[in-house]
Protein backbone atom coordinates (compact mmCIF):
# COMPACT_ATOMS: atom_id res chain seq x y z
CA UNK A 1 0.00 0.00 0.00
CA UNK A 2 1.29 3.63 -0.63
CA UNK A 3 1.53 6.07 1.79
CA UNK A 4 0.00 8.71 -0.03
CA UNK A 5 2.20 12.45 0.09
CA UNK A 6 0.80 15.78 0.47
CA UNK A 7 3.26 18.90 -0.89
CA UNK A 8 3.20 22.08 -0.70
CA UNK A 9 5.02 24.07 -3.12
CA UNK A 10 4.73 27.72 -2.03
CA UNK A 11 5.96 29.13 -5.02
CA UNK A 12 7.49 32.73 -4.24
CA UNK A 13 5.61 33.81 -1.43
CA UNK A 14 6.25 34.06 2.38
CA UNK A 15 8.71 35.69 4.18
CA UNK A 16 10.83 34.02 6.72
CA UNK A 17 8.58 35.23 9.72
CA UNK A 18 5.43 34.10 7.58
CA UNK A 19 6.60 30.40 6.48
CA UNK A 20 7.35 29.79 10.25
CA UNK A 21 3.44 31.08 11.13
CA UNK A 22 2.16 28.92 8.45
CA UNK A 23 4.51 25.95 9.23
CA UNK A 24 3.25 26.10 13.18
CA UNK A 25 -0.17 26.21 12.38
CA UNK A 26 0.25 23.16 10.68
CA UNK A 27 1.68 21.93 13.22
CA UNK A 28 -1.10 22.84 15.59
CA UNK A 29 -3.51 20.59 13.68
CA UNK A 30 -1.14 17.77 13.40
CA UNK A 31 -1.27 17.41 16.85
CA UNK A 32 -4.82 17.58 17.36
CA UNK A 33 -7.64 16.55 15.02
CA UNK A 34 -5.01 15.68 11.72
CA UNK A 35 -2.79 13.17 14.23
CA UNK A 36 -0.33 11.78 12.68
CA UNK A 37 -1.62 13.25 9.30
CA UNK A 38 -4.53 10.69 8.87
CA UNK A 39 -1.24 8.18 7.42
CA UNK A 40 0.02 10.79 4.85
CA UNK A 41 3.26 12.03 4.27
CA UNK A 42 3.36 15.97 4.43
CA UNK A 43 5.65 18.01 2.90
CA UNK A 44 6.40 22.02 2.87
CA UNK A 45 8.91 23.76 -0.21
CA UNK A 46 9.09 27.36 1.27
CA UNK A 47 11.25 29.61 -1.06
CA UNK A 48 15.38 28.81 -0.75
CA UNK A 49 15.48 31.72 2.10
CA UNK A 50 12.91 30.07 4.02
CA UNK A 51 14.00 26.59 4.60
CA UNK A 52 16.37 26.40 7.10
CA UNK A 53 13.75 28.75 9.50
CA UNK A 54 10.50 26.76 9.03
CA UNK A 55 12.86 23.49 8.96
CA UNK A 56 14.17 24.59 12.33
CA UNK A 57 10.24 25.43 12.95
CA UNK A 58 8.87 21.60 12.08
CA UNK A 59 12.09 19.87 13.83
CA UNK A 60 10.44 16.72 16.10
CA UNK A 61 7.40 16.72 13.95
CA UNK A 62 6.05 14.97 11.24
CA UNK A 63 6.55 17.48 8.45
CA UNK A 64 8.90 17.36 6.21
CA UNK A 65 10.61 20.06 4.37
CA UNK A 66 11.40 20.17 0.43
CA UNK A 67 12.84 23.22 -1.86
CA UNK A 68 11.75 23.86 -5.27
CA UNK A 69 14.29 23.61 -7.27
CA UNK A 70 18.21 22.35 -7.45
CA UNK A 71 21.30 22.43 -9.44
CA UNK A 72 22.81 19.03 -10.36
CA UNK A 73 26.48 20.38 -9.72
CA UNK A 74 27.94 20.02 -6.27
CA UNK A 75 29.54 23.21 -5.89
CA UNK A 76 31.33 25.65 -8.46
CA UNK A 77 30.50 28.91 -10.34
CA UNK A 78 27.00 28.96 -10.93
CA UNK A 79 25.63 32.25 -10.31
CA UNK A 80 22.81 31.81 -7.79
CA UNK A 81 22.08 27.97 -8.03
CA UNK A 82 22.13 25.92 -4.91
CA UNK A 83 23.43 22.20 -4.71
CA UNK A 84 21.74 19.30 -3.12
CA UNK A 85 24.78 19.04 -0.25
CA UNK A 86 23.02 23.18 0.66
CA UNK A 87 19.45 21.53 0.28
CA UNK A 88 20.09 19.01 3.24
CA UNK A 89 22.34 21.47 5.01
CA UNK A 90 19.16 23.67 5.04
CA UNK A 91 17.02 20.65 6.31
CA UNK A 92 15.45 19.65 3.37
CA UNK A 93 14.78 15.81 2.35
CA UNK A 94 12.90 16.35 -0.69
CA UNK A 95 13.28 18.64 -4.01
CA UNK A 96 10.69 19.08 -6.67
CA UNK A 97 12.08 18.62 -10.11
CA UNK A 98 10.98 20.23 -13.52
CA UNK A 99 8.04 22.24 -12.38
CA UNK A 100 6.43 23.10 -15.75
CA UNK A 101 7.07 26.77 -14.43
CA UNK A 102 10.77 26.28 -14.34
CA UNK A 103 10.69 24.51 -17.67
CA UNK A 104 8.23 27.10 -19.07
CA UNK A 105 10.23 29.84 -17.42
CA UNK A 106 13.83 29.12 -16.55
CA UNK A 107 15.00 26.96 -19.36
CA UNK A 108 14.39 23.36 -17.37
CA UNK A 109 14.54 20.69 -20.10
CA UNK A 110 13.96 17.02 -20.34
CA UNK A 111 17.58 16.54 -19.78
CA UNK A 112 18.45 19.37 -17.07
CA UNK A 113 15.76 17.48 -15.28
CA UNK A 114 17.76 14.22 -15.40
CA UNK A 115 20.52 15.88 -14.08
CA UNK A 116 18.63 17.37 -11.54
CA UNK A 117 16.79 13.79 -10.52
CA UNK A 118 19.90 11.90 -10.51
CA UNK A 119 22.23 14.06 -8.51
CA UNK A 120 19.20 14.81 -5.85
CA UNK A 121 19.75 10.85 -5.59
CA UNK A 122 22.50 10.60 -5.38
CA UNK A 123 22.84 13.00 -2.67
CA UNK A 124 20.50 11.41 -0.33
CA UNK A 125 17.37 13.99 -1.41
CA UNK A 126 14.21 12.15 -2.85
CA UNK A 127 12.84 14.00 -5.49
CA UNK A 128 9.40 14.78 -6.84
CA UNK A 129 9.27 15.06 -10.80
CA UNK A 130 6.97 17.77 -12.38
CA UNK A 131 5.64 15.92 -15.59
CA UNK A 132 2.47 17.12 -17.39
CA UNK A 133 0.84 18.74 -21.14
CA UNK A 134 -0.10 22.31 -22.26
CA UNK A 135 -3.81 23.19 -23.30
CA UNK A 136 -2.44 22.87 -26.95
CA UNK A 137 -1.28 19.47 -26.52
CA UNK A 138 -4.20 18.27 -24.73
CA UNK A 139 -6.52 19.49 -27.55
CA UNK A 140 -3.95 18.26 -30.12
CA UNK A 141 -4.39 14.53 -28.29
CA UNK A 142 -0.71 14.78 -27.31
CA UNK A 143 -1.29 14.43 -23.91
CA UNK A 144 -0.30 10.46 -23.26
CA UNK A 145 3.26 10.89 -25.65
CA UNK A 146 3.61 14.17 -23.95
CA UNK A 147 4.07 12.88 -20.41
CA UNK A 148 5.09 9.25 -21.44
CA UNK A 149 8.35 11.47 -23.04
CA UNK A 150 9.06 13.20 -19.77
CA UNK A 151 8.76 10.74 -17.52
CA UNK A 152 11.15 8.54 -19.62
CA UNK A 153 13.79 11.04 -19.47
CA UNK A 154 13.46 11.87 -16.15
CA UNK A 155 13.96 8.24 -15.34
CA UNK A 156 16.97 7.79 -18.05
CA UNK A 157 19.64 5.70 -15.77
CA UNK A 158 18.01 5.66 -12.78
CA UNK A 159 18.65 2.50 -11.37
CA UNK A 160 15.60 0.61 -10.04
CA UNK A 161 16.26 1.12 -6.05
CA UNK A 162 16.69 4.89 -6.06
CA UNK A 163 13.49 4.80 -8.82
CA UNK A 164 11.47 3.76 -6.36
CA UNK A 165 12.17 6.70 -4.20
CA UNK A 166 11.30 8.95 -6.68
CA UNK A 167 7.55 10.64 -6.75
CA UNK A 168 5.83 11.80 -10.11
CA UNK A 169 3.63 14.54 -9.67
CA UNK A 170 1.10 14.82 -12.69
CA UNK A 171 0.65 18.48 -13.17
CA UNK A 172 -1.37 19.03 -16.41
CA UNK A 173 0.04 22.69 -17.14
CA UNK A 174 -3.87 24.32 -17.73
CA UNK A 175 -5.08 23.31 -14.42
CA UNK A 176 -1.97 24.63 -12.65
CA UNK A 177 -3.17 27.81 -10.66
CA UNK A 178 -6.37 28.86 -13.21
CA UNK A 179 -9.05 27.35 -10.79
CA UNK A 180 -9.97 24.68 -13.54
CA UNK A 181 -8.57 21.25 -12.03
CA UNK A 182 -8.53 18.14 -14.07
CA UNK A 183 -11.64 15.78 -13.46
CA UNK A 184 -10.11 12.92 -11.51
CA UNK A 185 -11.02 10.39 -14.26
CA UNK A 186 -8.87 12.10 -16.59
CA UNK A 187 -6.43 12.33 -13.80
CA UNK A 188 -5.98 8.63 -13.14
CA UNK A 189 -5.74 8.02 -16.72
CA UNK A 190 -2.86 9.87 -17.40
CA UNK A 191 -1.64 8.67 -13.80
CA UNK A 192 -2.58 5.08 -15.21
CA UNK A 193 -0.32 5.00 -18.12
CA UNK A 194 2.55 7.07 -16.01
CA UNK A 195 2.50 3.97 -13.79
CA UNK A 196 2.53 1.92 -16.91
CA UNK A 197 5.70 3.84 -18.34
CA UNK A 198 7.15 2.98 -15.18
CA UNK A 199 6.75 -0.52 -15.28
CA UNK A 200 8.52 -1.02 -18.83
CA UNK A 201 11.53 0.83 -17.02
CA UNK A 202 11.26 -1.10 -13.68
CA UNK A 203 9.10 -3.61 -13.95
CA UNK A 204 5.25 -4.14 -12.46
CA UNK A 205 6.44 -4.77 -8.56
CA UNK A 206 8.91 -1.54 -8.27
CA UNK A 207 6.04 0.46 -10.20
CA UNK A 208 3.97 -0.02 -7.73
CA UNK A 209 5.61 1.50 -5.31
CA UNK A 210 6.67 4.60 -6.90
CA UNK A 211 4.00 7.19 -5.68
CA UNK A 212 2.18 9.87 -8.39
CA UNK A 213 0.69 12.86 -7.12
CA UNK A 214 -1.88 15.05 -9.13
CA UNK A 215 -1.41 18.54 -9.05
CA UNK A 216 -3.24 21.55 -10.31
CA UNK A 217 -6.11 23.72 -8.34
CA UNK A 218 -6.06 21.18 -5.74
CA UNK A 219 -8.49 22.37 -3.28
CA UNK A 220 -9.82 20.91 0.19
CA UNK A 221 -13.17 20.52 -1.97
CA UNK A 222 -11.73 18.10 -4.86
CA UNK A 223 -9.19 16.38 -3.17
CA UNK A 224 -10.83 13.19 -2.21
CA UNK A 225 -12.31 12.69 -5.47
CA UNK A 226 -8.45 12.44 -6.57
CA UNK A 227 -7.49 10.43 -3.64
CA UNK A 228 -10.09 7.95 -4.39
CA UNK A 229 -8.18 7.18 -7.77
CA UNK A 230 -6.50 4.27 -7.53
CA UNK A 231 -2.81 5.24 -9.03
CA UNK A 232 -3.11 8.80 -7.38
CA UNK A 233 -1.41 8.70 -4.07
CA UNK A 234 -1.43 12.61 -3.30
CA UNK A 235 -0.93 15.57 -4.50
CA UNK A 236 1.38 18.67 -5.19
CA UNK A 237 -0.47 21.80 -4.10
CA UNK A 238 0.44 25.21 -5.05
CA UNK A 239 -2.18 28.25 -4.18
CA UNK A 240 -3.82 25.72 -1.76
CA UNK A 241 -0.76 25.15 0.76
CA UNK A 242 -0.70 28.96 0.89
CA UNK A 243 -2.87 28.93 3.85
CA UNK A 244 -3.71 26.47 7.05
CA UNK A 245 -7.33 25.89 6.67
CA UNK A 246 -7.20 24.71 3.34
CA UNK A 247 -3.89 22.66 2.98
CA UNK A 248 -4.89 20.71 6.40
CA UNK A 249 -8.54 20.54 4.66
CA UNK A 250 -6.38 18.39 1.80
CA UNK A 251 -4.50 16.35 3.94
CA UNK A 252 -7.63 15.81 5.86
CA UNK A 253 -9.99 14.19 2.74
CA UNK A 254 -6.56 12.10 1.35
CA UNK A 255 -6.99 10.78 4.49
CA UNK A 256 -10.81 10.00 4.40
CA UNK A 257 -10.49 8.61 0.95
CA UNK A 258 -7.46 6.35 1.24
CA UNK A 259 -9.57 4.73 4.56
CA UNK A 260 -12.50 4.04 1.79
CA UNK A 261 -9.76 2.78 -1.01
P1 LIG B 1 -1.92 25.23 -7.93
O1 LIG B 1 -0.40 24.91 -8.31
O2 LIG B 1 -2.31 24.26 -6.84
O3 LIG B 1 -1.91 26.65 -7.46
O4 LIG B 1 -2.73 25.02 -9.16
C1 LIG B 1 0.08 23.59 -8.36
C2 LIG B 1 1.54 23.57 -8.69
O5 LIG B 1 2.01 24.40 -9.48
O6 LIG B 1 2.28 22.70 -8.17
Amino acid sequence: MRKPIIAGNWKMHKTIAEGVALASDLMAAATGELADFNGCEVVLCPPFTAIRAVADAVKGSAIQVGAQDVHWESHGAFTGEVSCAMLIDAGCSWVIVGHSERRAMFGDTDESVNRKVKAALAAGLKPIVCVGESLDQRESGLTHDIVTAQVLAAFNGVPAQQGAKVVVAYEPIWAIGTGRASSAADAQEVCAGIRTTLSGIYGSEIASEIRIQYGGSVKPGNMQEFAGEADIDGALVGGASLNAADFSGIIRATGVAKNRR
